[in-house]
């Protein structure tokens, strides 16, 4: 629009201007002694209006190479602008970009602290697991009992118990991936693998630990994790058994399906969680026990698992003297859950 109007002006400047000086030519007889000569010269035959028309056209043509040049200038002015502005751009997407990769490090950096916290976590158990198989061995050879059977019964014991940790490394590892390998497991056999783990420590405090499985209940997730969440559960309310002095101390799991869900409860006799922390104790780092007995992160870690890696529920009820955890998983549909 704007550059149309300019060409119009254009025009009109280049008429006015040729008229004027054709005027001025005519008013100094410079057109006369022009036409004259021009007459004169026999190839030439020119009138008046042609002349016009002629010093029309050497003005527009002046005026047009001008524009030219103007118009040549600008762009080139626009063009550095342009690569100005592209190269801002680049520079401001490039601060950007460290930004964000400095970001996404600082995350990893702190999910591996987390990671690391988890795993000296989880193995604290077997870590002391171990060390009760290494007091039995030490025992059982001071009282001139340790024979083949003995030593490779707490062998055994010893490399599953080290298997395992290795295993929560590799657990850990795969619970930051996204790429998990679901599976379809019997739901029993991880809760088998936990109280395995916490057995001896449970036997130490003379805990008892009973089980009622509702036979090939099967569920669909990842194994170790959902293991470690249980293991956190027990490990809990063996805990609070401690802590409150239960003399009698008890730990009940229980399997059964209601409708197309799976439920596992796990109860103890511990006094229960108080009421006003009741809504607290999922959250991460919440923790009423003294520093280096606890990090708060159990409850969450188990709520993690089921509710985002295993589209579950976890859930806390009271019962007469202690605590009931209730996990809700649904039964997996074949079809759609193995893909
Ligand atoms: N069975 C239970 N009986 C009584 N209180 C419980 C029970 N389970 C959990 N709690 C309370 O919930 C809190 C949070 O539990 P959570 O497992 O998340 O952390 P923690 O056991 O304190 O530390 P961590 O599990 O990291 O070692 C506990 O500190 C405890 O007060
Ligand atoms: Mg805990």
């Amino acid at each position: 629009m704007f550059n149309k109007l300019k060409s119009i002006s254009d025009l009109i400047i280049s008429i006015v201007f040729s008229i004027v000086i054709w005027l001025v030519l005519g008013h100094y007889d410079a057109f006369e002694k022009l036409m004259y000569f021009l007459r004169t010269h026999e190839e030439y035959e020119l009138d008046e209006l042609l002349l016009l028309l002629m010093v029309f056209g050497i003005i527009s043509i002046f005026y047009i190479y001008r524009r030219v040049v103007e118009q040549r200038v600008i762009n080139s002015q626009l063009k550095k602008l342009n690569e100005t502005l592209e190269q801002k751009v680049k520079n401001e997407i490039d601060k950007r970009r460290k930004q964000e990769q400095m970001l996404i490090q600082q995350s990893k950096l702190a999910a591996m602290g987390e990671m690391i916290g988890n795993i000296a976590h989880q193995w604290r158990q077997p870590l002391n697991a171990l060390g009760l198989v290494i007091q039995n061995i030490q025992f059982s050879y001071s009282r001139g009992e340790l024979n083949e059977e003995n030593l490779s019964r707490n062998i055994n014991k010893a490399n599953m118990l080290t298997t395992n940790m290795s295993n929560t490394i590799d657990d850990f590892r795969n619970f930051f991936k996204p790429d998990k390998q679901k599976e379809i497991f019997k739901v029993y056999e991880p809760i088998k693998k936990a109280i395995y783990l916490i057995e001896a420590t449970l036997e130490k405090n003379k805990i008892k630990i009973e089980t009622s499985f509702e036979n090939d209940l099967e569920i669909y997730g990842f194994e170790n994790e959902f293991s470690q969440s249980i293991l956190n559960i027990i490990s809990n309310a063996k805990d609070a058994i401690i802590e409150n002095n239960i003399s009698l101390g008890e730990i009940k799991i229980k399997t059964f399906k209601i409708e197309d869900n799976i439920i596992i409860e796990i109860k103890d006799n511990a006094g229960g969680v108080k009421a006003e922390i009741k809504d607290k104790i999922f959250e991460p780092y919440f923790t009423t026990k003294e520093e280096g007995k606890g990090m708060g992160i159990g409850l969450y870690m188990s709520k993690t698992i089921i509710e985002n890696n295993m589209d579950g529920q976890i859930n806390i009820k009271d019962i007469p003297n202690g605590s009931c955890f209730v996990i809700k998983l649904s039964i997996p549909n074949i079809k759609n859950d193995i893909r």
